[in-house]
């Protein structure tokens, strides 16, 4: 088994994970809604990612950070889960208020975590966050259960 793929002690460490959020805040692409966002992704195996919205002239186009970093996880650590997500953002990257995660990366969470214990952490500093269950977020789920 490669040292990658083994189980990490996942103890998180919220104040590390909002660290590494608010780090990549000012890498978000965000000329058109002025809204930055930036998320660390804590996976099952200890490794964490992070993500930051990126616009584009064609509104739609545009993928938000949560979704990034999940998706830079998947892309690397295919078998891991998620276990926490810690989300800054705001106007023209100052962080003024808790930053929630709209509702389809609520769903991409869903696809890739437990829910009842996945960590969604919002966070306006390092020790000034909301923390919740993405169960709590997300009742009531659609998941990949449901094809099986
Ligand atoms: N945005 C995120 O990156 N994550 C969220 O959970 C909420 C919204 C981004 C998308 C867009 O670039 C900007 O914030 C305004 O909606």
């Amino acid at each position: 088994m490669k040292d990658k793929d083994k189980d990490h002690d996942t103890e998180l460490d919220r104040q590390k994970l909002i660290k590494m959020a608010m780090a990549e805040i000012d890498h978000a692409y965000a000329p058109y809604s002025g809204f930055y966002v930036a998320a660390a992704v804590l996976m099952n195996n200890g490794r964490v990612y992070t993500g930051v919205n990126i616009e584009n002239a064609s509104y739609p186009a545009t993928v938000c950070a949560e979704r990034n970093g999940i998706f830079k996880a998947i892309s690397e650590d295919k078998r891991a889960k998620i276990a926490a997500i810690a989300i800054v953002g705001g106007k023209d990257g100052k962080i003024t208020d808790y930053c929630a995660p709209c509702g389809v990366c609520r769903q991409v969470m869903r696809e890739f975590s437990e829910p009842s214990s996945m960590k969604i952490i919002m966070a306006k500093d390092v020790d000034d966050y909301r923390e919740m269950t993405l169960a709590e977020l997300l009742p009531y789920s659609f998941g990949p259960d449901a094809l099986k």
